[in-house]
């Protein structure tokens, strides 16, 4: 797993879709730059999800908030006082840990630990073997499931009552050691908050303390009334932003994953209080269908309910995903009660109230929101479609089998030979296309590499002008996935491609 992860994160830079930040300083920690064809993708993804959000829903409009914002606007919706991670520090090596998360490694090394007897049991028994029966029998799997099930419990337990005494007692328990030095000398768990201030004015008497958002969201609850009044919306209806949130995370690491500055994709959808269950559960679906329709997998998906609520909301889900280091937080889906609403009308002393012409009456709305990471659908995206495949004649391949409509390049055309008026009819013909889509020209190498290469970049199409099209005007159309080839009429290829990438 590691090793496929390790590959993940060197084909994204090699084939220039995500770059260290300031690389030549030697990087900024978990501060990526998208590189031409990662900007290419991620756009795609954006556009993808827009599209399904904004367009395809005459009730949801989108928006495009300002990063920074009045910093009241955090105090009224908690970030001020309760955007914390506990933090322990190692006495010895002075290296700073999020206290969760190394309790929580700790547990996933003992479901490992299950895992591997599973897995040995499997390949013991074949076919014969009942998994579900195995793991209720077996003596040791028994034990590891249970301790992990109860070290995540009790985690829960004292992150939700903020004792963090036990999750420092918790840590000297379960004897865990400095990751980097092996080191069990630890400091008390401290509460440190995540936003990333900033201040606002040139003199330092007048200055503002700002922050940079930590989330898009609560630009679009203050603006909930100007986009009702504007757009005459009526509940049930929606806001859509996608943007970038700031967060000074601890723990960075794998990759793209978790990042101090990412970009959300978010949407609030306000409804009448009391509906908002109900809403709520056709938003967990819907989200879990729009993945789906990427066909990444649906066994690389499920749910997680959280059983420990943050302080706004009355039900939430996470959609999980099977990254390379396994399964992990891809979206999550809150019902956020009146919460963020209301101490918003608090706050600013103005009211943000909606006026129900068929039930006659006044209310603030109840908010049920959909927030996925967009870097983090990159990574689920890229990691799921970066393949390794051994071909009939025993030679391999690396090939990018993104969706089609993601892939940053549509088309590559290549003329056979650099000679004979080849590559004139190749940029004739990307001269036409191109206006419909990202198309790409490439003569250098013999053909064979450079399809190759655009197996590697992920282009769903090669088209491949020869000598046969100076005479007939057909070429040879090649699909990534198949690397079946079809002649076909250049009048053709618009057609083709529309019906491959179209969304
Ligand atoms: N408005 C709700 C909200 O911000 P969240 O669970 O904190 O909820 C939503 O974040 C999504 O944003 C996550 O599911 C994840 O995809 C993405 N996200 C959060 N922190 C991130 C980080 N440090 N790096 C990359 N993506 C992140």
């Amino acid at each position: 797993q590691e090793d496929i992860f390790k590959n993940v994160v060197s084909h994204a830079k090699e084939y220039g879709f995500i770059f260290p930040s300031s690389e030549v300083y030697d990087g900024l920690s978990a501060v990526y730059d998208y590189a031409q064809n990662g900007v290419e993708l991620k756009k795609n993804i954006r556009e993808y999800w827009w599209k399904s959000m904004v367009q395809m829903n005459e009730n949801i409009v989108g928006l495009d908030a300002a990063i920074l914002m009045h910093p009241t606007t955090w105090k009224a919706s908690g970030h001020v006082d309760a955007f914390n991670d506990p933090l322990i520090d190692n006495k010895d090596s002075k290296k700073r840990y999020r206290a969760d998360v190394l309790v929580e490694d700790h547990a996933e090394k003992i479901h490992q630990k299950a895992q591997k007897e599973i897995d040995k049991a499997k390949a013991r028994f074949g076919d014969a073997f009942n998994e579900q029966e195995f793991v209720t029998t077996n003596a040791r799997v028994i034990e590891y499931l249970a301790k992990e099930k109860e070290i995540r419990e009790r985690l829960g337990r004292s992150l939700g009552n903020g004792d963090l005494a036990d999750v420092k007692a918790l840590i000297e328990e379960l004897e865990i050691a400095d990751p980097e030095t092996g080191s069990k000398n630890w400091t008390e768990v401290k509460q440190f908050n995540l936003m990333f201030g900033t201040k606002l004015g040139a003199s330092a008497e007048n200055a503002m303390d700002l922050y940079l958002r930590p989330e898009t969201a609560q630009g679009i609850f203050v603006n909930f009334l100007n986009v009702q009044k504007s757009g005459r919306m009526k509940v049930p209806f929606g806001i859509a932003q996608t943007g970038k949130a700031f967060r000074n995370e601890i723990v960075a690491r794998q990759f793209i994953f978790r990042m101090r500055e990412f970009e959300q994709m978010e949407m609030q959808f306000f409804v009448r209080p009391g509906e908002e269950m109900k809403s709520y559960e056709y938003w967990k679906e819907t989200r879990l269908k729009w993945h789906l329709s990427l066909g990444l997998g649906k066994e690389n998906y499920r749910f997680h309910d959280h059983e420990k609520l943050a302080h706004y909301a009355n039900a939430a889900a996470d959609i999980e995903f099977n990254f390379p280091f396994g399964f992990k937080e891809l979206e999550g889906i809150h019902s956020r009660t009146d919460f963020d609403l209301k101490a918003h009308e608090e706050y600013s002393g103005r009211k943000l109230q909606y006026f129900d012409p068929e039930l006659n009456e006044n209310y603030v709305p109840y908010v049920v929101e959909t927030s996925v990471g967009l870097d983090r659908m990159f990574l689920a995206v890229f990691a799921t479609s970066l393949k390794e495949e051994t071909l009939e004649d025993g030679s391999t391949r690396t090939v990018l089998k993104l969706p089609a409509v993601l892939a940053p390049t549509k088309a590559a055309v290549l003329p056979l030979v650099k000679k004979d008026g080849l590559p004139e009819v190749s940029r004739k013909i990307i001269e036409d296309l191109k206006w419909d889509f990202n198309v790409a020209y490439d003569e250098k190498d013999a053909v064979g590499r450079r399809y190759r290469r655009q197996d590697a970049l992920g282009t769903p199409f090669c088209i491949t002008v020869d000598h046969q099209t100076l005479e007939d005007e057909t070429v040879t159309i090649r699909h990534r996935d198949t690397m079946k080839q079809d002649r076909v009429k250049i009048t053709e290829l618009r057609g083709i491609i529309e019906n491959e990438v179209s969304m």
